[in-house]
């Protein structure tokens, strides 16, 4: 069938709008809103013009049973409780009216923000997949490009300036893979299924991740202590924990100027009731109040992080995968620093039944200290 050359750019319209409403979540989510609004407003119409309807049926129903009994009677007036009666009626439409007007409200309140923020949601658990998706794939090449790099630096032979650009190209790998991991890890957040919780020794956690950064640590002449108190027992998993503490020391060490006797320190105890507090603190550059707001954003790196002398950060989640595991063991996150003088990351986690002991840990406070605290435990 052919088609009226007047109703194409009309016909284009919809299909351009058919198309916006299947693809685009934002605009199905805006459709659901609007369409379930105008519902809302046609069945109060509805309810209105019943209840005004039900109040003059009443309202009749009882004059003419009025008139009735003053013809029965005899009486020439109206009688006395004619007034009563109809101020009942509209006392009892108004209430009924009231009653189903907020109940409507409270149903299309929730029709609202369950159809309209589905699209939302289920497209922001397509990014979360997709950015697992893409590390999978990435990895697995990576690492044979590094092995072969690596195997073809074997060679005694090789000039010396390709040794350096070979050598340089395995540096950066090493970086890429390590924002893969991040990445990764980020997948397997989103997916709490696959981190069992149980009682997790935190302290051992931070003696080894110690171990591990003490080269790092002796590279930029930073003195890194551990403080592990009786009570180290927390509700959690290990792999993610470890991850949580060696972001932490990384980090701290790597915002801690090299060769200025800097110190960093990790600390395991108790803190309040049934709680175990981590706290990682450094004598580095700091923090300002501006980076302070976003630092746990995925990919946010501070100025001062690209200062010279500075350790390099990786790819700017590091934090953002600490304020997430941190959520899932309904812990919370406390942040104090001073620009110059250096920054303390507490961190507040559920005690493993049965921790209970005391051993508190004292504070230092300055007028110029930012602070910030993020508290998921309810
Ligand atoms: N201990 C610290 N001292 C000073 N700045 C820090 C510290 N830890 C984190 N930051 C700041 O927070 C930002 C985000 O940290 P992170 O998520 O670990 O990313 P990255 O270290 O890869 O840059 C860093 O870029 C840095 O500016
Ligand atoms: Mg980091």
């Amino acid at each position: 069938m052919q088609m009226h050359p007047s109703l194409k750019p009309s016909v284009a319209w919809v299909t351009d709008l058919t198309d916006k409403y299947r693809f685009n979540p934002f605009i199905r989510a805006a459709v659901h809103v609007i369409l379930l609004q105008l519902a809302l407003g046609l069945v109060s119409v509805v309810l209105f013009l019943v209840g005004i309807q039900y109040a003059q049926d009443q309202t009749i129903e009882s004059i003419s049973v009025g008139i009735q009994e003053a013809m029965v009677t005899g009486a020439t007036t109206t009688p006395t409780n004619f007034e009563t009666i109809i101020d009942g009626i509209r006392a009892q439409t108004v209430t009924l009216a009231f009653v189903g007007i907020v109940l409507l409200n409270l149903l299309f309140g929730f029709l609202i923000a369950r159809f309209a923020l589905w699209p939302t949601r289920n497209s922001l658990q397509f990014q979360k997949r997709f950015i697992g998706n893409i590390a999978h794939e990435i990895r697995t090449p990576l690492a044979i490009i590094k092995t072969n790099t690596e195997v073809a630096l074997f060679d005694p032979k090789i000039p010396k300036d390709v040794r350096d650009t070979f050598e340089g190209t395995v540096t950066e790998l090493d970086r890429i893979s390590e924002t893969i991991n991040n990445l990764l890890s980020f997948d397997t957040l989103t997916r709490p299924r696959r981190m069992p919780f149980e009682p997790t020794d935190l302290g051992a956690i931070v003696e080894l991740v110690a171990e591990r950064h003490q080269a790092l640590a002796d590279s930029r002449a930073v003195r890194l202590e551990t403080r592990v108190g009786k009570s180290r027992m927390v509700e959690g998993n290990q792999t993610a924990l470890d991850q949580v503490v060696t972001n932490l020391v990384k980090n701290a060490i790597n915002y801690t100027p090299a060769d200025k006797d800097g110190v960093v320190t990790v600390t395991v105890g108790h803190d309040g009731p049934g709680k175990i507090l981590l706290s990682v603190a450094d004598t580095g550059i700091g923090i300002g109040q501006k980076d302070l707001f976003h630092i746990f954003e995925p990919f946010y790196r501070g100025d001062t992080s690209r200062a010279r002398g500075i350790g390099t950060g990786t790819s700017g989640l590091g934090l953002a995968i600490v304020n997430e595991i941190v959520r899932l063991h309904k812990g919370s996150i406390n942040i104090r620093s001073t620009p110059g003088i250096g920054t303390e990351i507490r961190i507040t986690l559920p005690g493993a039944k049965g921790a209970g002991l005391n051993d508190p840990l004292d504070k230092n406070e300055s007028d110029t200290t930012n602070e910030v605290s993020l508290d998921f435990s309810s």
